[in-house]
Formats: C-alpha cells, sequence, structure tokens
C-alpha cells in the first residue's frame, strides 16, 4: 500500500572515485544498475519517487525506463548549484514527508526505510557507528542533540576522528526544505552546496533533530570499484538465501553466480561454480558444475557440467551435456550430450545429437537456421551447413556435411570422402619399424 511518502533518490553525481565513464549509479550489481534497486525499495512504499539526474542523464532515464514507469526525474542545474544541496533545489515532493536517499546505496531494503517514518522530528538523520570513518561526513552531536555535519574535506583532525558518521538517508518536513536550501550556500572545500549543512541551520533556528542509528550493511555507500564488489557479494548472499528459501538447492552456495532476473519455478539443484544471467528461468532442471546460461529457459532438463547457454536458448525436457554451447535455439526432448554448437536451431522430440555436431550458422554475412524434426539420429562430427531443414525420422551418418537444403523423412543422409590405405607409408616417412 502507497504511503504519504516522497522519496527522492540522488542520482546525479559523477562519481569520480568509480574512475569509469560510466557514471556511478549505472554500475550494475547483480545484473542490475545499482539505482534500480533503490527505485525498487522505494517503489514499494511510495507511488511518489523523484530521481534527481544531470551527469549522464540520458542514460540514467533510459535505463530505469526500462525497469520501472511513473518515476518523476528531475534534472539538477549542476554546473551552477552543484552538490546533493544542488540537487534538491529543483525538487517538488508531492507529500509532506520527505526521504532522501543517495543512490549510491543499492543494499537499503524497505525495511530500513520504514524505519524512518511516522517520526515527530522535524528531520530525521541516519547515522553509524564506524571503526574507520573515512570518506564519510562526520556527525557532530552536543548534548543529544545532531548539531553540525562536517564534510571529510572540510574536516579538522578532531574532527576526522568522531566514529559517528552520516549514512546519507533523512527524512525532512517539507517546510524544512523550503526554508533551508535557499539559505545553503557553497562555501566549503569542494564549493559544493551540501544537503548535510541544512542540519547546523536547522538546529541553529531551535529544529529538532534526530539521529537514527542503522545498520552498516544496508546503509552502505558504494563510491569505489571495491566498494561495488562488496556490495554485490551481500545482495546475492541475500538472491540465494531467498531462493534457497523457496526451495532451490543450491551445492557450495558461495560459488554460484546468481542474478536479480533469474527465476526459480519447482524443484531445481544448482551445483556449484554455476552462473546464470539476465532473465533467465529454470524450473524442474539440474545444472551442473560449471555451466553458463543467460537470459534463457530450461524446463524439466539437466544442463552441464560445462555447458553454455547463450541468450534465448529454450530447452525443455533436454539433456545437455559437458562442452555444449547452445544459442538462439529450441530443443524439446533432444539430447545433445557433448561437445557441440546449436546455433539458430529447433530440434525435435526423440532427436539425438552426436558429440562433435556443429550448425554452421553464419556465412560471414548472415545467420541462417538449422530445423531438425523429430527422431533424427545426428551422428558425431555432423556439420549442419544452414539454412537446413531435416524432416522427422532422418538418420545422419558420422562425419558428414549436410549442405544447405530441405531433407525429407526417413533417409539416411551421408557424405564421406572413401577410405585409402597406403601400405608401409609409416616406416618411409618415420624412417623406423612401425611394430616399435
Ligand atoms: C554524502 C554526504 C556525507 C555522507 C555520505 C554517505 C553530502 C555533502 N555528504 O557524501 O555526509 O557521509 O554521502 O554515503 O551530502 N549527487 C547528486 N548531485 C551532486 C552530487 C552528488 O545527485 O551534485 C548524488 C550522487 O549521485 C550520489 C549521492 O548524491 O548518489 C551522494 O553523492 P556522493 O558524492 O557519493 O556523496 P559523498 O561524498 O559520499
Ligand atoms: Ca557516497
Amino acid at each position: 500500500m502507497s504511503q504519504p511518502l516522497s522519496i527522492v533518490i540522488l542520482a546525479a553525481g559523477k562519481g569520480s572515485r568509480m574512475k569509469s565513464t560510466k557514471t556511478k549509479v549505472l554500475h550494475e550489481i547483480c545484473g542490475r544498475e545499482m539505482l534500480y534497486y533503490s527505485i525498487k525499495a522505494a517503489r514499494e512504499i511510495t507511488d511518489d519517487v523523484i530521481v534527481v539526474v544531470a551527469h549522464q542523464k540520458e542514460a540514467v532515464i533510459a535505463a530505469m525506463e526500462k525497469h520501472f514507469n511513473n518515476i518523476t526525474f528531475v534534472t539538477q542545474e549542476a554546473d551552477t548549484f552543484p552538490g546533493t544541496g544542488g540537487a534538491m533545489m529543483g525538487v517538488s515532493p508531492k507529500y509532506d514527508d520527505v526521504l532522501v536517499l543517495n543512490g549510491d546505496m543499492p543494499l537499503m531494503t524497505k525495511n530500513s526505510i520504514d524505519a524512518f517514518m511516522n517520526r515527530e522530528s522535524d528531520v530525521v538523520m541516519s547515522v553509524i557507528e564506524l571503526e574507520n570513518p573515512s570518506g564519510y561526513g562526520r556527525v557532530i552531536i552536543e548534548n543529544d542533540h545532531v548539531v553540525r555535519i562536517v564534510e571529510e574535506k572540510d574536516a579538522t583532525a578532531q574532527e576526522r576522528a568522531i566514529q559517528t558518521v552520516n549514512a546519507g538517508v533523512y527524512a525532512f518536513k517539507h517546510h524544512v526544505l523550503q526554508t533551508y536550501l535557499p539559505q545553503l550556500s557553497n562555501d566549503n572545500a569542494q564549493s559544493e552546496y551540501y544537503l548535510t549543512d541544512i542540519i547546523a541551520l536547522a538546529r541553529a533556528d531551535g529544529l529538532s533533530i534526530a539521529p537514527l542509528t542503522v545498520e552498516e550493511v544496508e546503509f552502505k555507500g558504494v563510491n569505489s570499484k571495491n566498494d561495488l564488489a562488496n556490495a554485490e557479494m551481500i545482495l546475492m548472499d541475500r538472491l540465494r538465501r531467498t531462493w534457497m528459501d523457496a526451495g532451490v538447492i543450491m551445492q557450495l552456495p558461495e560459488t554460484i553466480y546468481l542474478e536479480e532476473g533469474v527465476k526459480f519455478e519447482g524443484e531445481c539443484i544448482i551445483e556449484n561454480g554455476v552462473r546464470l544471467c539476465g532473465n533467465t528461468l529454470i524450473v524442474n532442471s539440474h545444472i551442473k558444475a560449471h555451466s553458463v546460461i543467460e537470459d534463457s529457459s530450461v524446463k524439466d532438463s539437466d544442463v552441464g557440467p560445462l555447458a553454455h547457454l547463450r541468450p534465448l536458448s529454450v530447452l525443455e525436457k533436454t539433456h545437455i551435456g559437458n562442452f555444449v554451447e547452445v544459442k538462439k535455439s529450441t530443443l524439446t526432448g533432444v539430447k545433445a550430450g557433448h561437445l557441440s554448437y546449436l546455433g539458430d536451431a529447433t530440434i525435435g522430440e526423440g532427436s539425438n545429437i552426436g558429440a562433435g555436431t556443429i550448425t554452421c550458422n553464419y556465412d560471414g554475412v548472415k545467420k541462417y537456421q538449422t530445423i531438425i524434426g523429430k527422431n533424427v539420429f545426428v551422428g558425431s562430427d555432423t556439420q549442419l551447413v544452414a539454412p537446413v531443414e531435416i524432416a522427422d525420422n532422418v538418420m545422419i551418418a558420422a562425419g558428414t556435411t549436410v549442405t544447405a537444403g530441405k531433407y525429407e523423412s526417413d533417409i539416411l543422409i551421408l557424405s564421406r570422402t572413401p577410405i585409402r590405405k597406403v601400405a608401409g607409408f609409416f616406416t618411409k616417412f618415420f624412417g623406423k619399424d612401425s611394430s616399435c
């Protein structure tokens, strides 16, 4: 149910500490941009989600519109009003209670946001106690009141020693923002308008500012590639636990790579070292060690070990063994046990694909389809030069190159070079007796 709370997510900064040409909030964690997770948590709470953008704003908006609709995007005038305070200046929230989140906190959940609600203070701000507070704004508390936040770059050595830090989430009454945003100055080390300076201004006027101590793990800001990797480990651990709770068996779960878009149904077993990406759906299937599956659907099947399903593969009642690569193919009731490449193919029930079978789907310019009917026995080391269409009940002899064309039912297809035997060749070539 939607709550009367506006949530503003700040996503306009560059994130220079990421050392990347891509803006920070578009860096991915478990296959989705980190900003996706903040918006997802916010959308579970309210209909008024406002995202402030500036740096690479077209890319940020396009990426988020793939996942959500009804998000309000506001552009920060980042050249004139840089900083987190500048980011809030163009925002018009719908409700009187306004929660502000940094867009680089992908581990926040709805529960942590809920803790900020229904409090009486004019401002509630998140604080964490950290052994190593470096990188965060320090929170100055006097007589149980937050009086000021000082950014690390502006802090004195004494202030830098403070271990109570600003976690970067605030609940404001709208009037507090309206009164104090216009009073912010950029007279600081970064020449930016800091949202955090509102605290000192409001406190000086006697407003109530309540610190809310929060869990470090949920409020961790991602500022570097190391932070990105750590956040991904935490999020992936949550994903794996959720799916195990839902009945999925995972062997050595910490070795399994799993993305946000992956779904399971029924009874599934996922062995160690498996990588499941994109919008993959696994239903009643067994995925064996070290297989990689991307944007594919696998039902009532077993895959691997060491198999690779590339995007848009659809498997049903199928067995895929080791070193088989499948791409954009539909396999129903098929056995492909070893060492094959099946691309742009449709293969029917009861067909057996011998080891070393290759669909030659690409002529260097275009891709072509291979269609194999039911009960087709494809012998080992067959090349299918697409476009190829093979009717039901056909046998292809081992080592055959099936050239492009249509092949009718109930035939044997065979292309083999006749064997030649050259007597005495070994001894002549190596200059020694062939028996030694
Ligand atoms: C900010 C806080 C700091 C706090 C920390 C918690 C300020 C001044 N400092 O610092 O006290 O400890 O978060 O993680 O707020 N952004 C904009 N426009 C801008 C600049 C930033 O939208 O002009 C966005 C960024 O995209 C990012 C968020 O605001 O998502 C925070 O910016 P960042 O530069 O990471 O702030 P910190 O230095 O971490
Ligand atoms: Ca940050």
